[in-house]
């Protein structure tokens, strides 16, 4: 390489994307004017049966045929979806179509199958070629996608925003994903009167998934801190960055506000319920662009690994650990554990979080204290204990986490297995 920058050995540019959002109350109805602007004259609509029992894909089908579209609804997807789940659902997109675009309609779940879905009916191929490395090829996307008009009807997860979907590969118990720019939804509609109907174990749970991807990526390595890229291995994924920091404090403030109101109250405060469908969205323009690191790397062995934990709120035909759950588990005592990294991210995570709280004496506990009041206030079980784990699972989760390198190394001090070892076993118990 020759020209300017080519003797820089440290990292000088960050990349931030997302998708156009058209965001509020009443934004669902507008679909079927948003999807015709692509030109899609036959759509397919992907949801879970939870969400279809509600009438809201009926209603987005109803929007769509407004406006002359074609519109079929699957509502096959599975709540915290599999390698199977998503085959199966690319089969029936392939037998049924072709599609000329998809609206997904539902959490992580249904927006990630979608996701899959879309790829695997634009493109050849099968999951196995684009999964991420070591499960998968990690094939990149030949070229562009489908229209995908992401939905959420959760606060949480900010899929709608982000360039990636995740699964349960059955056969190994681990959980990874597809992760590039062109998975990332054509545009994201946010209507929080979708979430009205959320259970508050779900308000719960995909709110602390939000407050994970906040911190985790507030608190993330700089970008700057990583090795200089060549444009062809720039990655979704840079490390905190100015732009998506704005977003994490915004989301962290909104969570503040709002997070508890919206778990006890849900069913009639719409304010509690727009200001967190706003913190998952913000949310996922932070991490969606800097990365998260060690609580959702130790959430992938928590979730893969369930014996027979069922919680209150989702479906009960098999255990599950719901992924917001799982990543909060091991939040407080990984932030002990980061702290000298980005003392002063840490503390401002906690004062945006609970601009309240009691100061610690100790400035490392300050962050992990106001995660654990929160999660005791809102129902969240106390640690992996709490879902079904004991001292004596540690050292057959640790190589689950070991695997997720790319998010390890996303932590801004890097962890050894002894570290992670240390982490897991001091959140058997959160409180
Ligand atoms: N792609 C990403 O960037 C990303 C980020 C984080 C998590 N995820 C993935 O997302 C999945 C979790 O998604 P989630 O937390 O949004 O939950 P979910 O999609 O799994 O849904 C959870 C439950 O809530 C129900 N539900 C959803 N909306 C409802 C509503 N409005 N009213 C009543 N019930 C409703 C569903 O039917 C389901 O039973 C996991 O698979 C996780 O790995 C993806
Ligand atoms: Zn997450």
């Amino acid at each position: 390489m020759t020209g300017p920058g080519a003797e820089l050995r440290e990292e000088t540019i960050f990349t931030w994307g997302a998708p156009p959002l058209k965001f509020g109350a009443g934004a669902t109805d507008e679909i079927g004017f948003d999807m015709s602007g692509f030109g899609a004259r036959r759509v397919l609509v992907l949801t879970d049966p939870g969400i279809s029992a509600l009438g809201i894909p009926q209603r987005i089908a109803d929007t769509l045929r407004r406006y002359d579209i074609d519109a079929e609804i699957f509502d096959g997807v599975h709540v915290e979806p599999t390698d199977d789940s998503m085959t199966k659902a690319a089969e029936y997109a392939r037998v049924q179509g072709p599609w000329d675009g998809f609206v997904a309609v539902g959490g992580g779940s249904a927006i990630d199958t979608a996701k899959a879905v879309n790829l695997l009916t634009s493109h050849p191929g099968e999951l196995m070629d684009y999964l991420n490395k070591p499960i998968g090829q990690a094939k990149t996307p030949p070229g562009q996608l489908k229209p995908l008009i992401a939905v959420p009807t959760t606060a949480g997860t900010g899929s709608e925003s982000t360039a990636m979907c995740v699964m349960d590969i059955l056969s190994m118990k681990v959980k990874t994903g597809i992760s590039h720019w062109r998975l990332r939804p054509t545009l994201a509609v946010v209507d929080p009167l979708l979430t009205m109907t959320l259970p508050p174990e779900v308000t719960a749970a995909s709110g602390m998934d939000i407050v994970c991807h906040a911190v985790e990526s507030y608190t993330a390595r700089l970008y700057t801190s990583f090795d200089r890229k060549e444009p062809e291995a720039r990655v979704t994924y840079c490390g905190a960055n100015p732009v998506s920091d704005l977003w994490c404090e915004k989301a962290m403030t909104l969570i503040a506000q709002s997070f508890r109101a919206a778990v006890h109250e849900g069913a009639h405060d719409v304010e509690a319920r727009t200001n967190m469908m706003m913190a998952a969205t913000f949310a996922g323009m932070g991490f969606g662009n800097a990365g998260v690191h060690i609580p959702h790397a130790n959430a992938y062995p928590i979730a893969g690994m369930v014996r027979d934990y069922r919680p209150a709120g989702y479906p009960q035909d098999e255990p599950m650990v719901p992924h917001g759950q799982s990543v909060s588990l091991t939040a407080p005592e990984t932030f002990r554990f980061s702290f000298d990294s980005a003392p002063e991210r840490h503390l401002r995570a906690a004062e945006l979080m609970d601009p309240r709280a009691e100061r610690r004496n100790d400035p490392r506990e300050q962050l992990p204290s106001v995660l654990v009041e929160l999660m005791r206030d809102i129902g969240i079980p106390n640690g992996i204990g709490g879902v079904g784990y004991t001292e004596d699972d540690v050292p057959d989760l640790v190589p689950g986490t070991m695997k997720q390198q790319r998010l390890l190394a996303t932590c801004p001090k890097t962890p050894t297995e002894d570290d992670i070892a240390g982490i897991l076993t001091r959140s058997v118990e959160n409180w």
